[in-house]
């Protein structure tokens, strides 16, 4: 069975564009693959968090894994922090990476555009740490959106760097990117991605938004003058991504969905757009309110976190020795 190791940042609220660029996709490869789903929370602290919030958010991005529909039974879900071979493989990681390939990383350019002296140097050294926790698990494959994509090269270059100059022990993962919905756009920039740091709230949906809010936020999408509900991404981004969402949504082609209101105006098209997104949230959200009070939780972080230390190690050990990291012994 092949393995799939996928992350998420507990950096606030998930929007829209996490959930169908990625954790829907985790909850539909679940029957396939051995699959590892980690909390990173060591990725989240490259930029500042609050203390409180940090850990509340973690707790809540659990839970909406599992609500969005992850089994414990079938995949491993647990906190990057609590499986400590992941910053040490990390750090060797950032030892055979090159400070000229971080530095080419475009969410390093972008995050840093503001000037180096106030960013974390964890914001550079991100991606071997990314690379340690795909590589840690043997993982064949990386479910992820199209951002992504630049930091998965890299961790197959560093694996396969490290192969060659130490020895043959990392799986070269392959990245795989859905074909619709990998790159869900903001609401009111729609050639910028969607992001839960916009400071716009109005720029994305959250995965906890009330039905109110999503009608309203959809209502208030930019769109163009046009009128005419078709894909077309160059000259109408606002409504083909109001398109992508909804054929995900609804399980719909997009040409269905042209096709039935060729003849209607964009009002009506939006409340059918945020019809779906309720119909997709609203279940999810029942099932999240009562994991959160629940103490199945940290069971199932508990039970996760043990499991992926168990296979952590073993690799980390195999790679300590590729390095010349381990203690060669006396014979008695
Ligand atoms: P993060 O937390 O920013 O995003 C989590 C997942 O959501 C996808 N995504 C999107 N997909 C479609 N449209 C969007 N607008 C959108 N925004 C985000 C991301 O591509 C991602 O798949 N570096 C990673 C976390 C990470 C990781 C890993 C991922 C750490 N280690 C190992 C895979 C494997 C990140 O910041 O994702």
């Amino acid at each position: 069975m092949k393995t799939i190791f996928s992350g998420i940042q507990p950096s606030g609220t998930l929007t829209l564009g996490n959930y169908l660029g990625a954790m829907k996709h985790f909850v539909d490869m679940q029957d396939e693959y051995n699959c590892y789903f980690c909390i990173v929370n060591e990725h989240a602290i490259t930029v500042p968090q609050e203390r409180l919030k940090l850990r509340e958010n973690t707790k809540s991005l659990a839970a909406l894994y599992l609500a969005a529909g992850i089994d414990p039974a079938k995949s491993t879900l647990f906190i990057q922090s609590e499986v400590l071979a992941h910053t040490q493989l990390g750090w060797m990681l950032q030892c055979v990476s090159y400070i000229g390939e971080l530095e080419r990383m475009t969410q390093f350019k972008d995050k840093s555009s503001g000037g180096k002296e106030g960013v974390s140097s964890g914001l550079l050294t991100y991606p071997p740490l990314m690379a340690a926790d795909i590589l840690l698990y043997k993982t064949d494959i990386v479910p992820v959106g199209e951002d992504q994509k630049q930091h998965l090269e890299l961790t197959r270059n560093l694996a396969q760097r490290f192969n060659n100059k130490f020895n043959d022990i990392f799986t070269v993962p392959e990245v795989r990117i859905p074909k619709v919905g990998a790159r869900i756009m903001s609401l009111q920039e729609p050639t910028k991605k969607m992001s839960k740091s916009d400071e716009n709230q109005k720029a994305y949906i959250s995965m906890l938004d009330d039905e109110k809010k999503i009608v309203k936020k959809i209502k208030s999408a930019v769109t163009d003058s046009e009128g005419i509900v078709k894909y077309d991404k160059e000259n109408k981004p606002g409504v083909s991504n109001l398109l992508t969402i909804f054929s995900i949504c609804s399980n719909r082609s997009i040409e269905d969905i042209e096709n039935e209101f060729k003849d209607k105006g964009y009002g009506e098209f939006k409340q059918a757009v945020a019809e779906s997104v309720v119909s997709v949230l609203k279940p999810i959200q029942e099932r999240y309110h009562e994991l959160i009070q629940s103490e199945e939780l940290d069971d199932v972080l508990d039970e996760g976190a043990d499991k992926a230390s168990f296979e952590a190690q073993k690799m980390l050990r195999k790679a300590k020795k590729a390095m010349g990291l381990d203690r060669a012994k006396k014979k008695k």
